[in-house]
C-alpha cells in the first residue's frame, strides 16, 4: 500500500505551501488531473525525491521513502517531455532500464519483448534521434516499464501518440500494473485517458488532492 500523508512542499515566495495525501493499493492506477500550474508535476518530483518536502511521508508497506535519495527510492519514472540518449541506438536506450549485471543475452531478449510490446518491433537498431515524437515517447516508456519497480509515476506520457497507439499502450500499462502488484501513479490532462485507465481519481486544486 502507497500511502501519501501530508506532504508539504512551497517553491520560494510561495504563500500557501501544497500539502498532498493520497491512498493507493498495488495493481491500481491513480490518476492525478488538474488545470496547467496546479502541482501534478511538483507532486511527481516529491516523490520521485528530486524536490523535499518541509514535511509529511511516502510510506510504502510501511517504509518512509521521504529520506532516501531518487536513485534509492522504489520506482520508476517517465516525467513530462523527458527523452531518450539521441546519439544512443533505441535498444541502448531501452537497456538502459534493466540492471547492469544481467547477461546480455537476458537483457537483448528482455529488451526486444519492451519494445515489441510498444510497438517499435525493428526500430531497435535505429539510433534514437532518428525516432518521431511518438515512437520515442513508445521507447521512453518502454525503457521506464523494464525497470519493474513497485511504484510508476507517469506524467502525460501519451500525449505524442495517435489514438489507436494510444489504446495499445494504455492496454499495456494497465495489464502490467496489475500483473506486477505496481502503484501506478498517472498525470493525464486527457479525460479519455483516465476514464480508460483509473481505479481512483484524486483532482488537485488550491494545492491539495481532493478524491473524486
Ligand atoms: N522551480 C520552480 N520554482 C518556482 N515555481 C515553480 C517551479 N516549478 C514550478 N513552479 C510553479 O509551481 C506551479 C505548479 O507547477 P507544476 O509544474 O507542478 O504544474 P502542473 O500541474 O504540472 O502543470 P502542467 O499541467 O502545465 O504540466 C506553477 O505555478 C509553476 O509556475
Ligand atoms: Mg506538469
Amino acid at each position: 500500500m502507497l500511502r501519501v500523508e501530508g506532504l508539504s512542499f512551497a517553491y520560494p515566495g510561495q504563500a500557501e505551501p501544497y500539502q498532498f495525501s493520497l491512498a493507493a493499493a498495488p495493481g491500481e492506477i491513480t490518476a492525478i488531473s488538474g488545470a496547467s500550474g496546479s502541482g501534478k508535476s511538483t507532486l511527481l518530483d516529491l516523490l520521485s525525491g528530486f524536490l523535499a518536502p518541509s514535511a509529511g511521508r511516502i510510506d510504502l508497506d510501511g517504509t518512509d521513502l521521504v529520506p532516501l535519495p531518487p536513485e534509492a527510492r522504489p520506482l520508476s519514472l517517465l516525467l513530462q517531455g523527458q527523452s531518450l540518449f539521441d546519439h544512443l541506438r533505441t535498444d541502448s536506450n531501452v537497456r538502459l532500464g534493466l540492471p547492469a549485471k544481467i547477461t546480455r543475452r537476458a537483457a537483448a531478449e528482455q529488451v526486444a519483448a519492451a519494445l515489441e510490446s510498444v510497438g517499435l518491433v525493428g526500430l531497435g537498431a535505429q539510433v534514437a534521434s532518428t525516432l518521431s515524437g511518438g515512437q520515442k515517447q513508445r521507447a521512453a516508456l518502454a525503457r521506464t516499464l523494464l525497470r519493474n519497480r513497485p511504484i510508476l509515476l507517469l506524467d502525460e506520457p501519451f500525449s505524442a501518440l495517435d489514438d489507436a497507439t494510444r489504446a495499445t499502450i494504455r492496454d499495456l500499462v494497465r495489464d502490467l500494473t496489475r500483473a506486477n502488484g505496481w502503484h501506478t501513479v498517472l498525470v493525464s490532462h486527457h479525460a479519455d485517458d483516465v476514464v480508460a485507465l483509473a481505479t481512483r481519481r484524486y483532482r488537485l486544486q488550491s494545492g491539495r488532492l481532493h478524491e473524486d
